[in-house]
């Protein structure tokens, strides 16, 4: 139990609601500019906070928590992912991280929805086209896309977003079909009526749509390699709107250059926020800024997490989103 005001170190500008209420309860360290901060004033802060409220644009590395204060007992991530946060370092020296699930599922499965039409349909280069004018009036063969009803999505990563992504998708017409550590219970499994694949690889060359949502870990990093990419179907879809270190990017950029992959819906990427200069020049490539929770709803959410996690911590009890090391 701590007695005082914990003094909670935020790195990132939250949604007003959110610093309103940290003032109210914490001895709360905003960062109102929203200066992203260096490593030098990551390493000040993780030396004088009860809790650090970080982001994924923060990378805290072991060394960087090797030299966190005796007093720093928790690391409130604000984000579902949390592999910018050296875990097992954090544990071994007794500091608990906690993200914020379930409050984003949501929202990402919407995006993830928008990437597929955007990409299937072409809607960013139909909006670009009216825009620069060069749309005369209807044709019977221009902007052709490919339907989307009846096509095969094959989704990476079986978890809250990927189901949640299935139900909309069934929604659509799209078949399911999915690669996860395990099946999912038979009841998700009928209510989505979901084809469980236990061979990624075999999966990949079966479908039309595949949709990475598993989280970015050792295991996961280069999920989809240039050898796993080369299995799918010249007119597949690829879309991330996970972590972009699980596509080989640059195998996948030339694989859309060549040809030999359709299009692509990205989120995230590999080296965020520098973006693959070949992908950048692809008309079959639609690239968001990392959007994926980016409602104001869900970012409200996101914080009143970070909140409980921290006040459950302050009262002396297990915080609920604690990652624990089974999950890594
Ligand atoms: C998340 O919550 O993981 C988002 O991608 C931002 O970190």
């Amino acid at each position: 139990m701590v007695a005082r005001k914990p003094k909670v170190i935020v790195t990132r500008k939250l949604p007003d609601p959110v610093e309103t209420r940290m003032r109210e309860l914490f001895d709360a360290e905003l960062n109102v500019d929203d200066v992203p901060f260096t490593r030098a004033r990551l390493a000040d802060a993780l030396a004088r906070a009860d809790v650090l409220a970080p982001t994924i644009t923060d990378k805290i590395d072991a060394e960087l928590i090797a030299g966190a204060g005796e007093k720093l007992k928790l690391i409130a991530n604000f984000g579902v992912g949390v592999d910018h946060i050296d875990i097992p370092a954090a544990l071994a020296k007794g500091i608990a991280v906690t993200n914020t699930p379930g409050v984003l599922t949501e929202d990402t499965a919407d995006l993830t929805m928008a990437l597929i039409m955007a990409v299937a349909r072409r809607i960013l280069e139909g909006a670009q086209a009216v825009q620069a004018g060069t749309f005369t009036g209807w044709t019977p063969t221009w902007m052709m896309g490919r339907r989307v009803t009846g096509k095969r999505l094959g989704i990476i990563g079986m978890g809250r977003i990927g189901q949640a992504v299935a139900r909309r998708a069934k929604a659509f017409g799209l078949q399911i079909h999915y690669h996860n550590r395990k099946p999912v219970s038979s009841r998700i499994a009928e209510e989505l009526e979901a084809t469980y694949w236990e061979s990624l690889d075999q999966m990949l060359a079966r479908v039309d749509i595949v949709s990475v949502h598993s989280p970015h870990t050792p295991a996961t990093y280069h999920l989809l390699s240039a050898r796993r990419l080369k299995l799918l179907q010249p007119h597949a879809i690829v879309i991330n709107t996970a972590r972009g270190e699980i596509i080989d990017e640059q195998a996948l950029a030339d694989l859309l250059a060549q040809g030999k992959i359709a299009g692509a819906g990205l989120d995230v990427f590999e080296f965020e926020p520098t973006i693959n200069a070949k992908l950048l020049k692809l008309p079959n490539a639609v690239l968001l800024p990392h959007m994926g929770s980016a409602t104001l709803e869900g970012r409200i959410d996101m914080g009143e997490k970070v909140i409980i996690n921290i006040r459950t911590w302050m009262d002396g009890h297990k915080p609920p989103d604690r990652i624990l090391p089974q999950m890594l």
